[in-house]
């Protein structure tokens, strides 16, 4: 019997229907419920029997383990950053590092567990619409799976590491003329006129793979619950995703508390972070979102009720920060910490950084940053803002002078 069903999260009826994205009633977002009474029977050590990444947390997730579609993904480093806590102010600070995922980003998690599903549905092409990353991953489960593949992307818009993987892993790669909420609409017609099974995160199994990520950082700590995680925001699926984790592991007793949920979001595409200023529960969508950060330049978050919803429920906050804020936090993190993200993951970390200078973050807290790609992702940026490699002629004296400057 399944150990889960699918309901609309907003009006709450049964969805039976597995090829569509919103409540066939109302429209609503729809999402996973899963039956957690087994799991009750059991505690943290248990599953801790099992090599930890994203599979050793079946219990939790609507997939047969057996159908896996896995390249080991998950099992990331949590850091504990001393250098880096100290230089912002808060010394109880840890990195979650989704940029040692098999593809450099989060995106795996959900991915492993989408693809999975989609081959027990029998489907044959598969796609989503993606600022890079998600393309990146999709590209590579289908690979695995067998899957055909096509990936709408905003054109000009996608760092060269993520393009380069999408074209690498074999994916129709389809360079789209507007934004990632364009492309997005496009691959959401096409799945309408079932032509592909849409793997974004708007269906219901993505996110379910991305709780994995709160519940290693609750192994990795040992229970010890932080007081709270900071989440880069873009589609807005992934705060919720963690929100998600945690009201399971409240469920079946294994907290008793939830850390805040903080959301950060570049300054040229922030409509959660305003809403949240605005303390409403939805958000307004921007029309021309802008940021270097192109994996969270996204106007019309899909998830973002969701993310309001997590971030109100956990009593967390939601901020934004500006591009150099971003390009200083990625290279702070670099030069303290020897860990190498891309801009959108070191919003986590420059949020961190100026809430804490706000006052909202105490320093006492334990804080959890969640940075979700690898630094490889986006070459360029980190070039254009280094120092150049400087020109150096072949003698030790000349090494010398420079070394001495
Ligand atoms: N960080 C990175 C590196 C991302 O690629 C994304 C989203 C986010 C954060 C935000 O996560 O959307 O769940 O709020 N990237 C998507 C993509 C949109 O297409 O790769 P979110």
């Amino acid at each position: 019997m399944a150990n889960h069903k699918v309901i609309c999260w907003d009006c709450g009826c049964d969805v039976d229907d597995p090829l569509v994205n919103t409540c066939p009633k109302c429209g609503g977002l729809l999402t996973v419920k899963m039956d957690l009474e087994p799991v009750k029977e059991k505690k943290p050590a248990d599953l801790q029997k099992k090599p930890i990444g994203v599979w050793r947390y079946s219990d939790f997730l609507p997939v047969n383990p057996a159908n896996a579609v896995s390249i080991q993904e998950g099992g990331t480093p949590l850091y504990s950053t001393k250098a880096l806590g100290k230089e912002i102010g808060i010394p109880d600070l840890y990195v979650k590092y989704e940029g040692a995922n098999p593809t450099g980003s989060f995106k795996d998690r959900g991915m492993t567990v989408g693809v999975s599903h989609a081959v027990e549905l029998g489907m044959k092409v598969v796609g989503c619409a993606s600022t890079g990353n998600t393309s990146a991953s999709l590209a590579a489960y289908a690979a695995k799976a067998g899957l055909k593949c096509a990936v709408f992307l905003p054109s000009g818009k996608v760092a060269a590491g993520k393009l380069a993987q999408a074209m690498f892993f074999g994916a129709k790669v389809l360079s789209i003329d507007g934004n990632f909420d364009d492309a997005l609409a496009l691959a959401r017609k096409m799945a309408e006129e079932k032509k592909l099974y849409l793997l974004n995160s708007i269906n219901p199994y993505r996110p379910e793979g991305q709780k994995s990520v709160l519940f290693e950082i609750m192994d990795q700590l040992q229970y010890g619950i932080p007081d709270r995680i900071v989440v880069p925001v873009g589609n807005a699926a992934n705060i919720w995703a963690v929100y998600k984790a945690l009201t399971e592991l409240e469920e079946v007793g294994w907290i008793d508390r939830m850390p805040m949920l903080t959301g950060i979001q570049a300054e040229g595409a922030m409509p959660v972070a305003s809403a949240f200023s605005k303390k409403t529960d939805d958000f307004i969508p921007e029309k021309n979102p802008e940021t270097i950060a192109t994996a969270i330049r996204i106007g019309n978050p899909v998830s973002g009720r969701k993310a309001l919803k997590a971030i109100y429920s956990t009593g967390g906050y939601s901020t934004s920060v500006t591009d150099d804020e971003i390009l200083a936090a990625q290279k702070l993190l670099g030069r303290r910490e020897g860990v190498g993200v891309e801009p959108a993951s070191a919003a986590s970390v420059a949020g961190a950084k100026k809430l804490r200078e706000m006052g909202i973050i105490d320093r006492d807290e334990r804080v959890v940053c969640i940075c979700t790609g690898n630094a490889l992702k986006d070459p360029d940026t980190i070039i254009n803002s280094c120092e150049a490699p400087i020109k150096c002629a072949n003698s030790v004296e000349a090494v010398e002078k420079i070394l001495s400057q």
